[in-house]
């Protein structure tokens, strides 16, 4: 039978997915005919998101709870879908947090756990879905990062390094990939409206006061249209976008001290 959507017959997985650009990134996938395996901590939330996205969008939607930054989270993430029968072509790995304030005087675990769950599950889930993708040609893997992957970020230093990761390993994948029919993009966002800001307690910040916030809903819309054109990196919203092309021509001691501004006090 043809296909009447692009994403009948293929499955997403969607980390980060009990609330904002997760969600709104699950429902880009479902309208497009994906069904949905939806996983983050938040169970209610988790299960409220995958029932709404199935009738809505008459897909199949299953959400499994996960602790992706707990050491073998994506192992155990992956062994609960491999049990429920599931196939997972696309991977978009959008689960993730910020500190800000200085490294000096840190809480170990909360750096350290950024990496765990910004990096490490990151490149977990995606070693365990690669091999899957590319025997079937189709399907690919869609990176969250931030525009805090083109400059470094003092007083949120570990949180920019990560993301700065996640734009790196993407690209690389994405050259990886070339010719074999699975696509790689990361999605860079500058400051978006959810939980993420005043989880990371970025309000107090010049750049919480003076930065544009984009909705979420149009952040996942750029990502979902960049992963299925094969896009390498996705910058959301114009000014972002220059910005974030301007920084590697910049000397890096003044985007330094820019930065160091934008993450103090207001
Ligand atoms: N919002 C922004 O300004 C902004 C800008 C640039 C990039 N980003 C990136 O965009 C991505 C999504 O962020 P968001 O803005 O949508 O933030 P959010 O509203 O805080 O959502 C984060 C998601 O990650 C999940 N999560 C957090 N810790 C987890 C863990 N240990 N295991 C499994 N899931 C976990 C959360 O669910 P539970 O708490 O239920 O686990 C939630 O679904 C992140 O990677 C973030 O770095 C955000």
């Amino acid at each position: 039978m043809p296909k009447n959507k692009p994403g009948e017959g293929m499955t997403v997985l969607v980390t980060g997915a009990s609330m904002g650009i997760g969600v709104d990134l699950a429902e880009c996938f479902a309208r497009d005919g994906y069904d949905l395996i939806l996983t983050a901590r938040s169970q209610v939330q988790l299960k409220a998101v995958a029932d709404r996205l199935s009738s809505t969008w008459s897909i199949k939607a299953t959400a499994i709870t996960e602790d992706l930054g707990a050491p073998g989270g994506g192992v155990a993430l992956a062994g609960k879908i491999k049990k429920a029968g599931l196939t997972v072509d696309v991977l978009v790995n959008n689960a993730g947090y910020g500190h800000a304030g200085a490294f000096d005087g840190s809480d170990a675990a909360t750096q350290l756990g950024m990496i765990d769950l910004n990096d490490r599950a990151l490149v977990e889930l995606t070693q365990i879905y690669w091999p899957g993708m590319l025997a079937r040609g189709r399907g690919g893997v869609l990176n969250v990062a931030s525009t805090a992957a083109f400059v470094p970020g003092p007083f949120m230093a570990v949180y920019y390094a990560s993301k700065a990761f996640v734009l790196s390993f993407s690209e690389a994948l994405w050259e990886e990939a070339r010719g074999t029919g699975v696509h790689v993009s990361c999605l860079c966002p500058g400051p978006t409206a959810s939980e993420f800001r005043a989880r990371a307690g970025t309000g107090a910040t010049r750049l919480g006061h003076t930065a544009a916030v984009m909705a979420s809903m149009p952040v996942a819309e750029a990502g979902y249209r960049g992963f299925v054109a094969n896009k390498r990196v996705v910058v959301t919203g114009a000014k972002n976008a220059i910005q974030s092309a301007l920084a590697p021509l910049l000397p890096r001691g003044q985007i330094l001290k820019v930065v160091r501004r934008l993450q103090s006090p207001a």
